[in-house]
């Protein structure tokens, strides 16, 4: 099994992501780490031990992040997943409490026990694994493989023009992380960015394929927006929380006139971390603006060497997403049967 640090910022598709973790077989998730982001970092704790809570999975450890990005003033956006992160989700309260040991103490301890066989995956602003950098240089050369759900490189931004939210909410963080790989062996992070993420799109037929499977009452076909906030009919806990959940996404992606439909960024980053040959990905030096006042937090590419320094990363750029939601509504559907 793969032993898996997940960093997220949970939010309604990192919520998914977990999720799909939790089901997958191969998977050995030794921690869930909160980072300030989609909500505030306590909210985001409180919500993957909700979600660990609901599954029956106490036993894996929550670990807190920073309150804050690096040097950003901290930004959050319940716009567009809810004024709790998850949407339209109520998640029964759990007694379970986060550990002691900060989210950057969970980077190092994890990738001192795994040493070459940790996977890490961020689906979140990148500020605690930059913490965990800056005191142990040598982390990134202790993990097996590194997936970060960031960044935008030819395509619209979702939070300015040219910038992804999770580079744009901490830059700083993004910039260290990056610039701690592409010498010294580390292997080069997989980037998914906007650009493919984007081309991930939910339809209520995916959730209701995941509610058949899991062997709950069909899933109405959710509300369109002129009847918002609908609540679930699935009789499965599971399936009826995530379905609160993604409904509050699907209404918010209608509301920007794309479609009745949700961008499945963060599950999708998590299915790369598990197997990167899903995707395609060409190498490049990529580094992030931190001061233009019109393109702070961009990442730039620089796919030709013009700067004279070695690649830093993989950029994923194609995938098959049919056969990305085959696996996630069989697996997550497996999670909820049980
Ligand atoms: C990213 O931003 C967040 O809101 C999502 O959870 C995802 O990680 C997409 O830009
Ligand atoms: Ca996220």
């Amino acid at each position: 099994d793969l032993p898996l640090l997940f960093d997220c910022d949970t939010g309604i598709d990192d919520s998914l992501a977990l999720l799909y973790l939790l089901a997958h077989p191969e998977v050995d998730l030794r921690a869930v780490v909160s980072t300030a982001g989609n909500v505030p970092v306590d909210v985001v704790t409180a919500n993957n031990l909700a979600w660990l809570g609901l599954c029956g999975r106490d036993d894996i450890p929550v670990h807190t992040g920073s309150e804050q990005p690096l040097a950003a003033p901290l930004r959050t956006t319940e716009d567009t997943h809810g004024p709790l992160g998850v949407g339209y989700a109520d998640l029964p309260a759990t007694t379970s409490t986060a550990s002691r040991d900060t989210a950057a103490d969970a980077w190092i301890a994890l990738s001192e026990r795994y040493s070459g066989e940790l996977v890490g995956l961020v689906t979140g602003p990148t500020t605690n694994l930059a913490l965990a950098i800056r005191q142990d240089p040598a982390l990134p050369s202790r993990l097996r493989r590194l997936v970060i759900m960031g960044g935008v490189f030819y395509h619209p931004g979702n939070t300015s023009p040219t910038t992804e939210w999770n580079v744009a909410v901490d830059p700083e963080a993004a910039h260290e992380v990056l610039t701690a790989f592409g010498t010294g062996g580390a292997p080069a992070p997989v980037l998914c960015p906007l650009d493919l993420t984007e081309t991930i799109v939910m339809t209520p037929d995916h959730l209701a394929r995941l509610a058949a499977a899991a062997d709950s009452t069909p899933v109405e076909t959710p509300s369109p927006v002129d009847d918002p906030g609908t609540r679930s009919v699935a009789d499965n806990p599971v399936v009826a929380a995530l379905t609160d959940a993604i409904r509050f996404y699907f209404e918010f992606h209608a509301a920007h006139d794309e479609g009745y439909i949700a961008h499945m960024h963060d599950p999708f980053a998590a299915a790369v971390a598990l197997d990167p040959s899903i995707v395609r990905t060409r190498p490049a030096c990529v580094d992030v603006e931190l001061d233009g006042t019109l393109t702070r937090g961009t990442t730039v590419a620089d796919e030709r060497g013009m700067w004279g320094r070695p690649p830093n990363a993989e950029i994923a750029t194609r995938t098959d997403p049919d056969a990305f939601f085959d696996d996630l509504v069989t697996t997550v559907a497996r999670l909820a049967a049980a």
